[in-house]
């Protein structure tokens, strides 16, 4: 199955789509999480987004079609369903896909929105803390580790993201806003967009969410 799962920062894309990807066999690609081993890794596109990314603002259009573009055909021709995470985030990229699409002959199967209040994305973004290495996501209430700071899957240390000060998120949440939300708009009009309340406890979600895939 393929899958788009949307919403603001913070509304718990990621710690979703890594639970569903495991209930359904399909791979979890987070956008943000390759542009940050991008950044990790040193090379010229982390150089690159490093400084866009830090300041909440989007990377450009091309340059993040043919980053997602190229592992998401690769899946396809594997037969590998997939949940997309942080992509499409422009209308161009949502017609990108689209379109690429079209060619191969295969479709999104289902659009899931995460609904959260800005208040709720503020309070979570600010205690959310993420182990570089295996990518797993806490919260200092709400999922702890095991031991602070530590993660409870390869004992490596948590960090804070650089994008999760305040007036960052803030920015984020400007520019989900204007240029990410309209997307709904954009699939509604070819397929139904399964609205999910993202203030629910993070199993009720998972379990609203796997309501919709069936
Ligand atoms: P990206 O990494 O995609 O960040 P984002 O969209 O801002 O979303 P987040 O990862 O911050 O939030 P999430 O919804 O995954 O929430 P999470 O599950 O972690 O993008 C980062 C940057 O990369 C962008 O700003 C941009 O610069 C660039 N970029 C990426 N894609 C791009 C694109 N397509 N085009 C252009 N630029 C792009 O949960 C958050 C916290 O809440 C955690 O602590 C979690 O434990 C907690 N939590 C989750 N669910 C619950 C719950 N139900 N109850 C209580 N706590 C919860
Ligand atoms: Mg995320």
């Amino acid at each position: 199955m393929n899958i788009v799962i949307m919403g603001p920062p913070g509304a718990g894309k990621g710690t979703q789509a890594s639970v569903i990807a495991g209930k359904i066999d399909a791979k979890h690609l987070s956008s943000g999480d390759l542009l940050r081993e991008a950044v990790a890794s040193g090379s010229d596109l982390g150089k690159s987004v490093k400084k866009v990314m830090d300041s909440g603002a989007l990377v450009s259009d091309d340059l993040m079609i043919d980053l997602i573009m190229d592992v998401v055909m690769k899946l396809v021709a594997d037969s590998k369903g997939f949940l997309l995470d942080g992509f499409p985030r422009t209308l161009v990229q949502a017609e990108a896909l689209n379109e690429k699409f079209a060619d191969a002959g295969v479709q999104i199967d289902k659009v899931i929105n995460l609904d959260v209040k800005s208040e709720t994305i503020v309070q979570r973004l600010s205690g959310r803390r993420v182990c570089t290495k295996c990518k797993s996501v806490y919260h200092v209430d709400s999922l702890p580790p095991k031991v602070k700071g530590i993660c409870d899957n390869d004992g490596e240390e948590l960090i804070i993201r650089s994008d999760d000060q305040e007036a960052v998120i803030r920015q984020r949440l400007k520019i989900y806003d204007d240029s990410t939300f309209p997307i709904l708009d954009f699939y509604s009009k070819s397929q139904e967009v399964f609205q999910v309340s993202g203030e629910l406890q993070m199993d009720e979600v998972t379990g609203k969410i796997l309501e919709a895939l069936s």
